[in-house]
């Protein structure tokens, strides 16, 4: 089995410049967010929970789930030294059939790049919806100058959402959020908001 390429990084992950994007995605993304309600987030593909641990406070429970172990260690030294309560972190493979779903909301920020099967992943992640719950996607608009094997190389928004309806979401909007210099595969690159009601 090829090494799991997150395992490998996630002790190094939280470098200033990822810090300082993911300030600048939770400022786009709070006003979407159902913030201070008694609602559950599925945080799925979330690394060091750098964008899901402030959101711990806003929510009535923050699942934390990844594919990574070890961005899951880094995530739980956090979560303890910071004392939070309400938070529920799995890997990828344990938690389906877990107790905690279906949830009111997921967060799929900087993760579907990562993931082969595009649609596959959109279908799962909607069964796991709560009717009326709602879908964030925060991700790379289509960019030629990045090429990547293993990582697709951004999103058409149009395109995604035309999935997103097809696959039996209600309403889909999205938005270009971010215009950042160096930030995709070292290439100058801007980010999107999807927002996907099931
Ligand atoms: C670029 S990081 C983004 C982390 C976090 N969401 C953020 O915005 O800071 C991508 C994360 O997605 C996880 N990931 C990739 N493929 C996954 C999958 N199929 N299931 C769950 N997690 C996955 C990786 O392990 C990694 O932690």
């Amino acid at each position: 089995m090829e090494p799991n390429v997150f395992n490998q990084i996630a002790n190094q992950y939280d470098t200033a410049e990822r810090i300082q994007l993911a300030r600048r995605i939770l400022e786009k993304l709070n006003p979407t967010l159902s913030l201070g309600t008694k609602k559950t987030l599925l945080d799925f593909g979330c690394g060091t929970g750098l964008l899901g641990i402030p959101l711990t406070e806003h929510y009535q429970e923050v699942i934390f789930v990844d594919d990574s172990t070890v961005m899951l260690e880094v995530l739980q030294s956090k979560i303890k030294a910071n004392g939070i309560q309400n938070a529920n972190t799995m890997a990828t493979g344990d938690f389906t059939g877990s107790k905690v779903l279906p949830v009111d909301e997921i967060l799929l920020s900087l993760v579907l790049l990562h993931i082969p099967d595009t649609e596959k992943i959109l279908r799962f992640l909607y069964d796991l919806l709560k009717p009326g719950g709602k879908l964030f996607v925060v991700d790379f608009d289509k960019n030629q100058k990045v090429s990547h094997p293993k990582v697709h190389n951004g999103f058409n928004q149009k395109d995604l959402q035309e999935l997103f309806i097809k696959i039996g979401f209600r309403k889909v909007s999205s938005s270009t959020i971010l215009e950042e210099k160096k930030v995709f595969m070292n290439e100058d690159a801007s980010l999107f908001l999807l927002v996907a009601e099931k």
